[in-house]
């Protein structure tokens, strides 16, 4: 081979070689949020992110009822997707958090979940060369405990799906006679669990208090005001078929269990205080209506997911 030709075959290997290497660029707050988002950095010994908790292969929820922190320290209630979450608030079950950005520096200080101190976090992101360099490029900021929350903030707010069986109208009969029911005064699901979301963005009491043996007072905690007694966020319902198990406490494990539910709340929870008057009859339905209201909520979830599950 003639030497010019070497070389220019040398160099073209380079260039390419070195084109593979490069990480992808980071130069929006969303792509710098998707770092933040899986790097156990903002975790007191390094060895969680948020992703721990909020598991992109489960919609962005937990598979656990209840969440482990550092050192496997358990929370007290389920991880909920944090995906189809723009446009909405406030967040939380109990509703504590007014915006996302107020949201995202929570999890870090939380002593059972990241257990960091924001000022911590604030100084380990400053004496990393990386993400100093990559926050004064993205925010010409120096790392602060404001453009952390907006990066964060940035990348969830990119998590919206709208490719599921019920948007590309591809529902199967039964999923389309689940959705009537759904629709329908005499399962009234969608009285709380409307909009493009299915969710109202309020507080209900679906009869998961008793003071007993559920004991979380949800959004009354917050408020102090007696009505909130057990009122938690009704919670979208896109990618339900991934993000189990269900409610503030994680206390079902499929759709089935909780259409059970709704079907009776009573032969889960006898004695439930401050019950939604939507909910207080038991709905009677059969089970072939059990089936397709099930169906209707599978019908939900991006195809994404469910080509991986098969
Ligand atoms: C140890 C597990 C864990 C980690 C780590 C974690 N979360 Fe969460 N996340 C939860 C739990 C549990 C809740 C519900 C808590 C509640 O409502 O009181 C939650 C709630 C949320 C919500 C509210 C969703 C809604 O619908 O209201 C958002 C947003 C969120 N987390 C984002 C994050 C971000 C960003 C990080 C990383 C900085 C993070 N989480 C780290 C467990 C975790
Ligand atoms: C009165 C308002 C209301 C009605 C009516 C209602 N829901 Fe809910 N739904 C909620 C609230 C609030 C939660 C969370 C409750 C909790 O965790 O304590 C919830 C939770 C859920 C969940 C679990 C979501 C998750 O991510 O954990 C599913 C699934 C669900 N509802 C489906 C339905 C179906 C199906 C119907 C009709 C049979 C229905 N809902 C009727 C308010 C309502």
């Amino acid at each position: 081979m003639k030497k010019w030709l070497i070389i220019v075959a040398l160099g073209l290997a380079i260039a390419f070689s070195s084109g593979f290497d490069t990480p992808s660029p980071i130069k929006t707050k969303a792509q710098l949020g998707k770092k933040l988002f899986f790097d156990s950095i903002l975790s007191k010994d390094n060895t969680i992110s948020c992703a721990s908790c909020h598991i992109p292969a489960f919609g962005f929820a937990d598979t656990l009822a209840i969440s482990l922190g550092v050192n496997a320290t358990p929370g007290s209630r389920n991880a909920p997707t944090v995906m189809n979450l723009r446009g909405h608030d406030p967040f939380f079950w109990d509703g504590r958090a007014a915006s996302l950005e107020e949201q995202a520096l929570m999890p870090i200080e939380n002593p059972v979940e990241m257990n960091l101190p924001i000022k911590e976090a604030i100084k380990r992101l400053n004496n990393s060369k990386v993400y100093k360099s990559l926050f004064l490029s993205i925010f010409k900021q120096l790392p602060s405990p404001k453009n952390l929350g907006l990066a964060l903030a940035a990348y969830q707010n990119t998590l919206e799906t709208d490719e599921s069986a019920f948007d590309l109208d591809e529902m199967s009969a039964s999923a389309e006679r689940g959705r009537q029911l759904f629709v329908s005064d005499k399962t009234k699901c969608f009285d709380c669990h409307n909009g493009p979301d299915f969710t109202n963005d309020d507080f209900k009491n679906i009869g998961l208090y008793d003071g007993v043996n559920l004991t979380d007072e949800g959004r009354y905690a917050i408020t102090k005001n007696k009505e909130d007694l057990g009122k938690f966020k009704t919670p979208g319902l896109r990618n339900i078929a991934v993000t189990a198990p269900y409610m503030h406490n994680g206390m079902f494990k499929t759709l089935e269990e909780v259409v059970e539910y709704y079907d009776n709340p009573y032969q889960f929870v006898p004695k439930p205080i401050n019950l939604d008057s939507t909910l207080i009859e038991p709905l009677k339905l059969t089970v072939e209506q059990k089936k397709d209201l099930v169906n209707f909520l599978k019908a939900l979830t991006d195809k994404q997911y469910l080509k991986k599950a098969q």
